[in-house]
C-alpha cells in the first residue's frame, strides 16, 4: 500500500483583515467567555476526583482559563491497568489501521481544531499567534504524519539475507507494559508526539500533561478520540507530578518514560526508575529532552544585521521559553559597537503584551516560579561587578508575569548567566578578542552541561566548516547563519546530548524505534 503524500503542514500568515486571523480571534474570544471543566480520561471515561485545580491566564491572571481534576494513586491506578488491558488488542491491530488513526488526527489538528488549539496555547501558554501556529497547528500536525511515514519506514525494513531454506524476518512488536508519557507546558506539539509516537508504534500510553498546558493538551487528546484512537489506550491523567510519578515507577509493567522538561526532573526520575529496577518486567526504555545553554557564536566575518535579527529571534520568541533559545552570545570586539547598537535598540523596540493583540511580539513567562526565578538571574547580573544590562531589565508581576526582553554583557565567559539554563527572555553576551577566537570555541564547550542547540554567523566559508567540526558535540541542533530554534519536523530532526537528553530525535525514525521491541523469526522453509 501508499501512504498518502507526505510533507510540512504549510503554515498561515494571519494577515491584518484576513479570515484565518478573524476566525483565530474569534476562537481566543469564545474560550476567554467560558471555563472549561476538564475531568480526567480513562477507558473512555471522564473521571472525577474531587481535587479540582485550576489553570489561569499568565497574560492575566484573574483569568482562569479552566479548571481539571487531578489524580491521586486510585485513578493513577485504574489508569494503568485499564491501559494495559487494551494492550494486546492494540498492538494486534495492523499497522496501517494505527497509521489511519494518526493521519486523522493530523487533518483534525490542521483543520476542525486548529483555532481551538491555537487559542488555548495563546491564552493558557502565553503564545502569540505566530508562535503558537508553529506549535500547536504545523508542528503537531508534522509530528503526526512524519511518525506515520517512518513507521511504514521501519516495518518495511526486513533481513537483507537469507540462507537456502531459510526465510529471515523481523516482526516489530510494541514494548511490553505500557508508556508514561510526561509533556511541557511549553509546546502543545511535543504533548501530542509523547503520547502519539509510543501509541502509533502499538504501545499503551498513560499521558501526564503538564499543568501550565492542560486545556490546550486536553483539546489535542480531544482530537485523538475522534480520530478513533480506542478506549485504554491513551490515558488522559493530569495531576501532581511527584505524586503520580512515583505511583508509576512502581508498576511492573512500566515499560518506558516519554519524557520533555527540566534536566533536574529527568535526572531525578532516572534514580527512582534505577531503586526500582527489580521490580519491571523489562528494562524501561528512558527518552528524554531536556535542558539547554544554546549558543550564538558570531564570526569576524558575520553580516552584522542577520545576526542580530537572528538573536532577537532566538533569543526572545516565546519569551525564550523554549529548550532551544539563544541564551549566550559571542561576539568578537571588532564587530561589537555596530551589534551592540542593533541589539539594544531592536530589543528595546521589541512591543510585549497580551497575546490576543497580534502587534505584541512577546507574552508572559508562564508562572509565578518562572517569573521569580528569571527576575532573580536578572538581579544577580544588576548587582554584579562582572556584568552591565545593556537592554530591558525591567518586569511586573500585577496582571500578568512579563518581563521585558533583557540583554546582559558579561566580561565573565564563565559567569553565572553564560553557563546555567534561566528558561526565560534573558541573552548574555560575553565580547571576545578577535584574536582569541580559538579559545572562545573551547570555551562553548568547555563552560556549559548541555548541548542542545547552538549557531555560528560567519560569511567565510572555511570559518563555518572549521567552527562546525570544532564544535561538533556542543550542539545536537546546529546551525549556520540561523537562529538556534525552530527545527521543523521532516527537515530537522531535534535534539541534543549532555545534560540536554537522551538525543532520541522527536521528529525521526530514530525515535520510534525507542518504542518498538522487535522480534526475530526463522523459518526453515
Ligand atoms: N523544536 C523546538 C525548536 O527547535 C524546541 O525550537
Amino acid at each position: 500500500f501508499r501512504l498518502p503524500e507526505i510533507a510540512n503542514e504549510p503554515t498561515r500568515d494571519y494577515a491584518p483583515g484576513s479570515a484565518e486571523r478573524e476566525q483565530l480571534l474569534a476562537a481566543v474570544a469564545e474560550m476567554q467567555s467560558q471555563t472549561r471543566h476538564i475531568p480526567l480520561v480513562i477507558n473512555g471515561r471522564e473521571v472525577r476526583t474531587g481535587t479540582v485545580l485550576e489553570q489561569r491566564n499568565p497574560g492575566n491572571k484573574a483569568q482562569v482559563l479552566c479548571t481539571y481534576d487531578s489524580a491521586g494513586p486510585a485513578e493513577v491506578d485504574a489508569a494503568i491497568e485499564g491501559a494495559l488491558a487494551a494492550r494486546s488488542k492494540w498492538e494486534a491491530l495492523p499497522l496501517y489501521d494505527r497509521q489511519a488513526i494518526f493521519l486523522r488526527a493530523a487533518d483534525l489538528t490542521a483543520s476542525k481544531y486548529r483555532y481551538k488549539l491555537m487559542a488555548a496555547s495563546m491564552l493558557g501558554q502565553g503564545k502569540n499567534i505566530w508562535q503558537a501556529e508553529i506549535d500547536a497547528a504545523t508542528e503537531a500536525a508534522d509530528f503526526l504524519r512524519f511518525n506515520v511515514k517512518y513507521s511504514a519506514e521501519i516495518y518495511a525494513q526486513q533481513p537483507p539475507c537469507n540462507a537456502p531454506g531459510i526465510w529471515n524476518r523481523s516482526e516489530y512488536r510494541a514494548l511490553e507494559g505500557f508508556v508514561y508519557a510526561v509533556s511541557p507546558f511549553n509546546f502543545t506539539a511535543i504533548g501530542v508526539n509523547l503520547a502519539a509516537a509510543p501509541a502509533l508504534m502499538g504501545n499503551v500510553v498513560v499521558w501526564k500533561p503538564s499543568q501550565g498546558a492542560v486545556l490546550s493538551n486536553a483539546i489535542a487528546y480531544d482530537v485523538m478520540r475522534e480520530a478513533g484512537v480506542p478506549d485504554g489506550v491513551m490515558q488522559f491523567v493530569p495531576g501532581d507530578a511527584a505524586a503520580m510519578t512515583k505511583r508509576v515507577f512502581e508498576h511492573p509493567e512500566f515499560a518506558a518514560l516519554h519524557f520533555t522538561g527540566s534536566t533536574h526532573v529527568f535526572k531525578s526520575m532516572w534514580k527512582q526508575i534505577a531503586a526500582n529496577i527489580d521490580r519491571y518486567k523489562s528494562y524501561p526504555r528512558i527518552v528524554g529532552e531536556t535542558g539547554g545553554k544554546n549558543y550564538h557564536l558570531v564570526h569576524p566575518s558575520a553580516d552584522v544585521p542577520n545576526a542580530v535579527n537572528n538573536t532577537i529571534r532566538g533569543a526572545f520568541e516565546f519569551q525564550g521559553q523554549k529548550c532551544s533559545a539563544c541564551s549566550r552570545l559571542y561576539v568578537p570586539r571588532s564587530l561589537w559597537p555596530e551589534f551592540r547598537e542593533r541589539l539594544a535598540a531592536g530589543v528595546e523596540a521589541i512591543r510585549q503584551g497580551p497575546v490576543d493583540d497580534p502587534a505584541n511580539f512577546m507574552g508572559p513567562v508562564i508562572n509565578q516560579a518562572a517569573f521569580d526565578k528569571i527576575t532573580n538571574y536578572i538581579e544577580y547580573a544588576r548587582n554584579s561587578p562582572d556584568a552591565e544590562i545593556i537592554a530591558g531589565g525591567r518586569y511586573s508581576d500585577a496582571d500578568g508575569f512579563y518581563i521585558r526582553p533583557t540583554v546582559v554583557v558579561t566580561t565573565r565567559p564563565d559567569f553565572k548567566l553564560m553557563t546555567e539554563e534561566i528558561f526565560g527572555p534573558v541573552v548574555t553576551a560575553y565580547v571576545y578578542e578577535d584574536a582569541d577566537l580559538d579559545a572562545t570555541v573551547d570555551l562553548i564547550g568547555a563552560t556549559s552541561p548541555y548541548a542542545l542547540t547552538g549557531a555560528i554567523f560567519a560569511e567565510d566559508r572555511q570559518a563555518a566548516v572549521d567552527l562546525s567540526a570544532r564544535l561538533l558535540h556542543t550542539a545536537g541542533n546546529f546551525y549556520i547563519n540561523d537562529k538556534c530554534t525552530g527545527a521543523v519536523v521532516g527537515q530537522q530532526p531535534f535534539g541534543g546530548s549532555r545534560a540536554s537528553g537522551t538525543n532520541d530525535k522527536p521528529g525521526s525514525p530514530a525515535l520510534l524505534q525507542r518504542f518498538i521491541s522487535p522480534r526475530s523469526i526463522k523459518e526453515n522453509l
